[in-house]
Order: C-alpha cells, then sequence, then structure tokens
C-alpha cells in the first residue's frame, strides 16, 4: 500500500490506473479507523481491481463549537488496518492541498434531506461533506463509493448529489458495524468514559425495539418514535438531540401511517459526545 500525501501524485497514480483498465473504488474517510471502516475497504478490495482510502479530517463540516481540534488521529494505525483490508493507496492530505484557495467553492444539496435531523442542528455539515466527497471523486475517478448506514442521512445527502451532479460512479452503501453489545462503531465512542459507554447501549435496544414492533404490524410512525424516546429516556446519562421518522430517500416528512420505506434514527448526547444511530423500517 502507498501511502499518498499529495494532490498530484494521487492524480498520476489515477491516471496510471485508468490507463490500465483497472477499476477503481473509494472509501472516504476522517481516519481513526475502525471495523466500521474496515468493512467499507473490504468491499471496495472485493468488488474493484484498485482501492483507495481517503483519510482527511474535513474541517469545513465541522461547526465552530464542534470537535475538530479533539478529534482523534491515529494514522499509523490507519495504515496498518487499511493494507490489511486491502487497501492499495491511503490518501492522507493535508488540509492546504484540499483547500488551496482562501477563497472556495462550495457544493451544496437542498432541500429536507440537509435540513432535517443532522442538518438542524449542524447547519453548515453536509456542504462540507459534499464539498470533501466532489473534491474527492473528481480526484480518484472511483468506479463505486462505500459509504455507512451508520451516517444515514450523509448517504441519502451523498446520492442525491451524484445524481444531480452525473457524477460517473456508483454509491454503495454498506450496514452499520456495532459492538457485540449492539452501539454501533464510531471514531467518537473513545470519547465516552466507562459509564457513559454503559448507557450509550441503549440507543440500539430501543432502535431494535421499534425495528420489532414494526415487524410485528405496528405502523404508526409517532408511536414508534414515542417508544424510542421514552426507552431512551430511562438512561439518566441520555440527552436527546433527535428521535425522528422520515421517509426514504429524500427524508420528507414521515406518513402518519407508514406504507413506505421510512428511516427512524437518533442523535443522543452522554456527557459531551453526541452519537447517532438509525434504523430503517422497510415495508
Ligand atoms: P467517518 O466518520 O470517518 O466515516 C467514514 C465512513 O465510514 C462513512 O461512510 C461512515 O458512514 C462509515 N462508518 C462509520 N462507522 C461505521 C459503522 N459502525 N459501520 C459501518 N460504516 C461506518 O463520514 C465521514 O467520515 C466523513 O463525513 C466523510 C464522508 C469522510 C467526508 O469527510
Amino acid at each position: 500500500m502507498k501511502l499518498v500525501k499529495t494532490v498530484a501524485e494521487l492524480q498520476a497514480i489515477v491516471k496510471e490506473t485508468k490507463k490500465a483498465g483497472k477499476s477503481i473504488g473509494l472509501v472516504p474517510t476522517m481516519g481513526a479507523l475502525h471495523e466500521g471502516h474496515a468493512s467499507l475497504i473490504k468491499a471496495a478490495h472485493a468488488e474493484n481491481d484498485f482501492t483507495i482510502v481517503s483519510d482527511f479530517v474535513n474541517p469545513t463540516q465541522f461547526g465552530p463549537t464542534e470537535d475538530l481540534d479533539a478529534y482523534p488521529r491515529t494514522l499509523e494505525h490507519d495504515c496498518e488496518l487499511a493494507e490489511k483490508m486491502g487497501a492499495d493507496v491511503l490518501f492522507v492530505p493535508s488540509p492546504k492541498e484540499m483547500y488551496p484557495s482562501r477563497d472556495m467553492t462550495w457544493v451544496e444539496v437542498t432541500g429536507d434531506i440537509t435540513k432535517v435531523l443532522c442538518g438542524r442542528t449542524r447547519p453548515i455539515h453536509f456542504r462540507g461533506v459534499a464539498t470533501v466527497v466532489s473534491k474527492l471523486f473528481n480526484l480518484t475517478q472511483p468506479d463505486k463509493a462505500y459509504f455507512g448506514q451508520k451516517d444515514a442521512q450523509q448517504a441519502q445527502v451523498l446520492k442525491r448529489m451524484v445524481k444531480d451532479l452525473f457524477f460517473p460512479l456508483e454509491i454503495r452503501v454498506m450496514p452499520i458495524i456495532r459492538e457485540t453489545d449492539g452501539l454501533a462503531k464510531s471514531s467518537r465512542n473513545v470519547y465516552l468514559n466507562a459509564t457513559e459507554r454503559k448507557a450509550a447501549v441503549i440507543l440500539s435496544k430501543a432502535l431494535t425495539k421499534a425495528k420489532a414492533a414494526f415487524a410485528a404490524g405496528e405502523r404508526d410512525s409517532a408511536k414508534l418514535t414515542a417508544m424510542v424516546a421514552e426507552m431512551i429516556r430511562t438512561e439518566p446519562l441520555s440527552d436527546i438531540d433527535y428521535v425522528e421518522i422520515y421517509q426514504l430517500p429524500e427524508l420528507a416528512p414521515a406518513e402518519a401511517t407508514i406504507t413506505t420505506d421510512h428511516l427512524l434514527a437518533v442523535a443522543v448526547k452522554f456527557g459531551t459526545t453526541r452519537l447517532i444511530d438509525n434504523v430503517v423500517l422497510e415495508v
């Protein structure tokens, strides 16, 4: 595996790879790699001739009071894991490489899809994600790009972007990888102390309960969200940001009685750490 730090070197490698007729899989990450990321790299390696993993803590998707400076950085570990999972290139650019101009060009997906859920408390977040992922798509020209269902809204936003801007690639969304007790793997889980870590299991428990109720025939969207919120509130350390349900794929308001696929998503703080999780309610 090659560690690549500059745009120019990456472009040269991509040019050669394309010339050789190889398909390219891209896995964008912010590093601090865990098994969730590993599953994406493994899938990219299995489905493409050449796998590029990017490792870049993207400043433009963090709000002014968010954890940009504290975000975990574990480059040595990331190199080992990416290589083990079959990556051919680990692209680790500096902010200056990715954002060379003082004034810059934004890519912004508009509508409900970026306003609801995380868009409400993180108003500039998806603009930062769409912009950096567009740059990565242009740099790596992937046939397929891999994202996790863990960030369900991000995956839907990027699918819309690809459709609207005619990016010639397929977005592959991979299942949520969890700890054995159900907590969704996340780079931010390291912020949790031992009691918060234990408390955080309530998220997957509550979502699993709602999914089971849905499977048993409950179609009332308000009842399903109330069930999840109520269960999360039994955990005194939890502080709910949202427990909400929207229609897939555009995140339009939920139907009162569900007849199409919906996303039931939560964001909850434990101490200062905000965690997200979700389930898809498939009809
Ligand atoms: P990051 O949080 O590092 O996540 C990179 C990718 O890994 C995302 O597509 C995310 O959904 C996926 N992922 C994270 N945890 C996962 C889990 N438990 N199971 C499966 N997949 C998981 O998301 C970002 O970075 C950034 O916003 C990025 C897209 C790289 C743009 O900067």
